[in-house]
């Protein structure tokens, strides 16, 4: 999109932003969580750390299906006319792989525990039907593809929040402080809405 957009579209709905930082912070905790629960082996028992991973990773899992399903029907604000081309482009594309691997991840994650024979609760009393058998080889696969994408996912957030300082501190848009809440997109901006 070359043209800018009226201003009551430069800002992403307050909803969005809710969703994005939720997502944003869940993701942060789970990989603290994943570097402090001991490693996983075949005879690995589900102490408290694993089992809270699985918990954190479902909450991962559907706060990113609301998401999906919200902007599904909300499109985001519009390009920044001083955006260069390939930077849109770039966001567009990392976008995308961020919300692939945010539900490929989890995904993979809940086959791997089921391979193991581990439940997976969202809630205490919730708890999610296994997605394979006890002992599938396939979920041990999974198991090792989910933790190989959870690092690709790590890579891909790096490049997304240079790509955010980058708007904020080489070009001075608005593109980080319009995913800010209110009060906050409005410090030191130089023509805030
Ligand atoms: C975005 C969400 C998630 C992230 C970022 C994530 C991250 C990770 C990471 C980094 C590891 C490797 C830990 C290590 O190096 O020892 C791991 C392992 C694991 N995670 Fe997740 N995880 C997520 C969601 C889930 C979910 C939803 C489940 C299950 C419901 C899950 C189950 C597992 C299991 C079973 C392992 C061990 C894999 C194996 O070696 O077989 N994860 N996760
Ligand atoms: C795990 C961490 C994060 C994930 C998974 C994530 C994911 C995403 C996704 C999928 C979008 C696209 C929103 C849409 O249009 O539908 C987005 C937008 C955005 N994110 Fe993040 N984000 C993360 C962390 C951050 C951080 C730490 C910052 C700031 C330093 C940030 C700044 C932004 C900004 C400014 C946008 C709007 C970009 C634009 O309008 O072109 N994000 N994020």
């Amino acid at each position: 999109m070359s043209q800018d957009s009226p201003a009551s579209e430069r800002r992403y709905h307050p909803v969005a932003k809710a969703l994005h930082w939720l997502v944003a912070l869940l993701v942060a905790l789970q990989f603290g969580i994943a570097w402090t629960m001991p490693d996983i082996g075949p005879h690995t028992k589900l102490g408290r750390l694993i089992s809270l991973h699985l918990t954190v990773g479902a909450l991962i899992g559907l706060a990113v299906l609301v998401r999906i399903s919200w902007r599904l029907r909300h499109s985001a604000p519009g390009a920044i006319a001083t955006e260069p081309r390939w930077l849109r482009l770039g966001a567009r594309m990392t976008h995308g792989t961020l919300y692939v691997l945010l539900l490929i991840v989890p995904l993979l994650g809940w086959a791997a525990a089921s391979a193991r024979g581990w439940q997976v609760s969202l809630l205490p009393r919730l708890i999610l039907p296994a997605l394979l058998p006890r002992g599938s080889k396939s979920g041990f696969l999974a198991g090792d593809v989910h933790a190989f994408l959870a690092y690709a996912l790590l890579a891909i957030v790096a490049l997304h929040i240079a790509a955010a300082l980058y708007h904020r501190i080489i070009l001075h848009d608005q593109v980080l402080a319009r995913m800010l809440p209110r009060k906050a997109s409005t410090l030191g901006t130089p023509d805030s809405t």
